[in-house]
Formats: C-alpha cells, structure tokens, sequence
C-alpha cells in the first residue's frame, strides 16, 4: 500500500508534465479556500503543503511527510476547527462517502470550504476510464449509502463515479442527507492535458513545454464542452453558517 504512494511520490519528481498539471489544479483550489487552517485528507504523496500555509496533511495510511494518520470517516478533531478541508483523488476511494462528508460538515467552521478534486465521468472520459484505468466506474451505486465498514478493505478500492453521481443524480439527497453544506461549484475540467499526460502513468503524449498552452485553450473550451470532454471535476460545497 504504502509501496504505491512512495512510487507515485517518485513519479511526481520524475515527470515534469505531471507536476505542470497538478500545479494547475492546486491552484485552482488554493483560490477557492478561505483564510484559515486547512485539513488536507487522503493527502497520499502529498503535494498541498509546498503550496498553501497552515496545513495539516492526514492520510489513513502512515507517511513520513504527512502529519497525521486518520480515516476520513471517523476524524480525530474538535468540531468547527477548520475552515477549508482539501480532497484530492480522494472521494471515490472512501468506502462510505457519506461519512467523510458528515465529518466535514462537523469540522468545517461556518463559511467554511470542502474543495475535492476528481475523476468526471462524461461522454468522452467514461469510455477512456473505463477501459484503460485500474479503477471501476459503476453509475449505478449509491454514492450516499451508509452501512458497516469493511476491516480489510484496501484505501485504493474505488468507484471513480462518485463525484458525478453526487453532481448529476444524486444532489438533492445530498443536501438532505448532508445538510449543513452547500454545493456551490461543480466545474467540468481537463480536457486535453490531463488525459494526454497519462497522470502518474511513466508515459506522456504532450510535453511539459506545451502545458500551458494546452491549459490556456482548455480554460477556453471547459464552460462549453466541460461536460462532455472534461476528465476532472472541481467540487466546492460551503459550510452553511
Ligand atoms: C489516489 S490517492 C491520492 C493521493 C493524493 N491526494 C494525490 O493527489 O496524489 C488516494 C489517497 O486516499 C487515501 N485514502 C483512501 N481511503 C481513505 C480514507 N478512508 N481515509 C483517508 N484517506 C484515504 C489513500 O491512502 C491514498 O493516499
């Protein structure tokens, strides 16, 4: 386990496109946090500390360079002590989405910020994740189902739907099942440089040098085409005050 999070550690200094990528997206969500403390969760080869200050970077698993071990179910902090918890890949790799939810909702200060970046299933992804990614993508479970945790289940076990199934079927029964936060962004993203990178895959069809430009026009394309090509989804749900 921890085995596949120093090697994606590795591939992160190695692979310069990859490192390009991501700093699009840590930046994109260190503008939608807020003033404050900030809990980065399922934090894995961890990257959000370099970026934004006065973070505590947790994952379930132990990592030298991470500050706490913890389940995103079960949270060992005071309630309303952060104002922006951080996910990044994280959600779809949580046995019970709901309860992570639940936690931040008990642990984000009022006005606070949960901010999660993952996997959008559209017309152009699915087919991409679905044949060529490890992980499944069933549309047809319950993002919001709550039952008995598993004593041996893997932290890389996954539903890569989990955020499109919130956004697209299942937002009303969020907000009722989770009623203290908010969703207030769902923004459709990475249409080109992202599924041309082969994320932490060795390989990569588009150089580091072509990155921006590649951003630029994408940043472009995503309000149009978003939901049809995006491979990501920018999530952002408001702590009610
Ligand atoms: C795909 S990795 C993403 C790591 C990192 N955020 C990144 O973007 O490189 C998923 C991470 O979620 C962690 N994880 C899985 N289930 C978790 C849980 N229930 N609580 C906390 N972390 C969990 C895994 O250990 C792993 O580090």
């Amino acid at each position: 386990m921890t085995g596949k999070l120093h090697q994606q550690r590795q591939t992160w200094d190695e692979k310069p496109v990859l490192r390009a990528i991501y700093g699009d997206y840590y930046r994109r969500i260190v503008a939608a946090c807020r003033p404050g403390r900030t809990l980065e969760v399922g934090g894995g080869s961890g990257n959000l500390k370099a970026l934004l200050p006065d973070v505590v970077s947790s994952d379930i698993v132990v990592l030298p360079w991470l500050d706490v071990a913890a389940d995103a179910q079960a949270l060992p902090f005071a309630p309303a002590v952060f104002a922006n918890i951080v996910a990044v890949d994280v959600l779809h790799h949580i046995e019970r989405p709901v309860r992570f939810l639940r936690e931040a909702e008990r642990l984000l200060q009022p006005g606070g910020r949960l901010v999660l970046l993952e996997p959008a299933i559209t017309p152009l992804s699915h087919p991409f994740y679905h044949r060529f990614h490890p992980e499944p993508v069933d549309m047809a479970a319950d993002p919001l189902a709550d039952g008995p945790l598993s004593p041996d289940r893997d932290p890389f076990d996954a539903n890569q739907a989990v955020a499109s199934l919130l956004v697209r079927r299942h937002a009303a029964a969020l907000a009722e099942a989770v009623p203290g936060l908010r969703l207030s962004q769902a923004r459709y993203l990475s249409l080109l440089a992202y599924p041309l990178s082969g994320g932490f895959r060795p390989w990569s069809l588009i150089p580091a040098a072509l990155v921006p430009a590649a951003l630029w026009v994408e940043r472009g394309l995503e309000p149009v085409l978003g939901r049809l090509m995006g491979f990501r989804l920018l999530l952002v749900l408001d702590r009610a005050g």
